[in-house]
């Protein structure tokens, strides 16, 4: 579910806080890993099963019980070196002009 990484990063937020503000700060701690050389990878799959269970892993890392949101970053050494991004498909791009 990590993927073996050497660190992962666990973005929480309080019960009365945005749903939006784990996001905040784990992208730029994405952008500050690709400034480093590192890689890093969003995982949005394990806060659910935290959320709701893990009780003994939560009090282990001072995890409040009742966290709302959260996001998990693993960063890496990255294996390949990439020069292009891929270029990515939105459903749909609305502009308008005043
Ligand atoms: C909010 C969010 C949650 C994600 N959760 C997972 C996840 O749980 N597991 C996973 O393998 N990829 C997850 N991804 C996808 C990866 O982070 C990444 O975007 C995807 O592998 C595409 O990588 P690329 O942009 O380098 O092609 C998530 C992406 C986002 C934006």
């Amino acid at each position: 579910m990590l993927y073996d990484t050497p660190l992962a990063m666990y973005f929480l937020s309080s019960p009365y806080s945005d749903p939006i503000d784990p996001v905040i700060p784990a992208t730029y701690a994405m952008l500050a890993a690709e400034s480093l050389g590192l890689g890093s990878c969003m995982i949005g799959s394990i806060h659910p099963l935290i959320r709701h269970g893990a009780k003994k892993f939560k009090q282990h890392w001072g995890i409040p019980q009742k966290s709302v949101n959260g996001l998990v970053v693993i960063f890496g050494y990255p294996k390949y070196r990439f020069h292009k991004a891929l270029k990515r498909s939105f459903a749909q791009v609305v502009s308008y002009d005043n």
